[in-house]
């Protein structure tokens, strides 16, 4: 049964409804398959000072101990003088699915005695990883390439009350064109529920007064487990009052739960009443990973791709900061591959030009050492010759001299 149409273009679109089974209906499940037999790559990164929570946090998300091994706690002798960069991979299997989970953990972060340059080493380090796939997709066998981009980065504001420090405005405006920022507000069990609404409500009028991005959930229709209203909830409670705890423990009426025990009470890590975790968790890594890690291939990976390209010289498409075509994708590859093949041909030229020089040199060095061999062996020539001519000049004397002195002696023995 066909169903003729006609598009703004002028072009036709033909709905057919097949009576029989072709088939590719089962292509999702083909794909779910591919996917869980390959497991999944994610990479999230956590920026905050020390001491909020971190390690906590990224333990609780995945149950299990997964942050960098770390030293003691700086003592103020021991404070950092630069931010480093510390990043740990896990294999982890939940019913079957793998995933392949690498944490980058920035310490020393917030700890320096001046932070003014504390966000350098890392949009260097996303950078470098924004590269290194950029490699990758460049050599011929671009299916092994690994994705070690980063999906997301959970931000760690201190639960001061107040609003975003300078510093947290600083690194996050550096960030959020290169990563899916998720802010959080650390350790919030120590604040009363209207302290963290008025809190959140600051962050977010700060957030927006700068014009930072933070992720958010897809606009586009969702499908039925992440449903608009599921979305719209996780959006109202960023940015997120989390509160980490890995340890389990027992509630008065015998239910045992990951939370933090007072003496006052006990704070449940998984009771939305309590905390957002729930619905940071929702965020990224129930619902939306795949759709944290499209965002970062597809427009903050793209976007960082195209403003290489134009530092490169190859001027492109404004529009391909929105949407990449394929064939436009393609254009901009042969462009850099080109680039690639000029600056080898630049470097090969470069390299034989050093080698003729360094042959000429050498060239050069053996003549003058054969003119040196050469004008010695002619001194030398020249001595003995001149030696050999003043002996000649000694036994001519002598022969001269010997006639007379023959005749001398004749003298004396007549005499005698
Ligand atoms: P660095 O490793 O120095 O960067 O610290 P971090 O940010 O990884 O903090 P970490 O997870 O080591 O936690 C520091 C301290 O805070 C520990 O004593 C934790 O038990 C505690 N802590 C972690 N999360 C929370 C929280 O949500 N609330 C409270 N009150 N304390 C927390």
């Amino acid at each position: 049964v066909a169903d003729v149409q006609a598009n703004g273009n002028g072009t036709s679109i033909i709905r057919r409804k097949i009576t029989s089974l072709v088939g590719f209906s089962n292509l999702p499940a083909q794909h779910h398959r591919r996917s869980v037999r390959k497991g999944f790559d994610f990479n999230v990164m956590v920026v905050g000072e020390s001491g909020l929570g971190k390690s906590t946090l990224v333990s609780t998300l995945f149950n299990m101990p997964l942050a960098p091994p770390r030293a003691a706690p700086y003592s103020s002798a021991s404070a950092p003088k630069t931010v480093s960069i510390q990043s740990i991979s896990s294999e982890i299997e939940e019913k079957g699915v793998k995933l392949r989970l690498t944490v980058v953990d920035t310490p020393g972060f917030g700890d320096l005695i001046n932070n003014d340059d504390a966000w350098r080493p890392i949009v260097s380090n996303v950078e470098q990883r924004f590269d290194s796939f950029l490699e990758g997709e460049n050599t011929y066998n671009r299916s092994k390439v690994t994705d070690s981009r980063i999906h997301a980065c959970i931000y760690f504001i201190a639960p001061t009350g107040h609003s975003l420090k300078a510093l947290d405005v600083e690194v996050m405006k550096k960030l959020h064109h290169r990563v899916n920022l998720i802010p959080v507000i650390a350790k919030s069990d120590i604040m009363s529920d209207e302290e963290i609404t008025a809190f959140k409500a600051r962050i977010r009028a700060d957030l927006e007064h700068h014009k930072i991005n933070i992720f958010e959930t897809p606009r586009y229709e969702l499908d039925s487990d992440k449903s608009m209203e599921e979305k719209t909830s996780i959006m109202s409670k960023i940015p997120f009052a989390i509160v980490g705890a890995s340890s389990e423990i027992t509630t008065p009426d015998g239910r045992i739960v990951r939370g933090r025990k007072y003496p006052w009470g006990i704070v449940e890590v998984d009771n939305e009443d309590h905390c957002d975790f729930v619905k940071l968790r929702a965020m990224l890594v129930q619902n939306f990973m795949e759709e944290l890690k499209e965002y970062t291939d597809e427009v903050l990976y793209e976007n960082y791709r195209a403003q290489k390209l134009i530092a490169m010289g190859v001027s492109q498409d404004q529009s391909v900061f929105k949407e990449i075509s394929p064939s436009s994708k393609m254009e901009e590859e042969r462009a850099l591959q080109n680039a690639r093949l000029q600056k080898m041909e630049a470097e090969m030229k470069m390299v034989f030009q050093q080698k003729v020089a360094e042959k000429e040199q050498k060239l050069k060095r053996s003549e003058d050492e054969l003119f040196a061999r050469h004008r010695e062996m002619k001194q030398q020539l020249e001595k003995e010759r001149r030696e050999l001519e003043s002996k000649l000049a000694q036994a001519e004397l002598e022969r001269h001299a010997m006639p007379e002195e023959k005749n001398t002696k004749k003298k004396f023995s007549l005499r005698s």
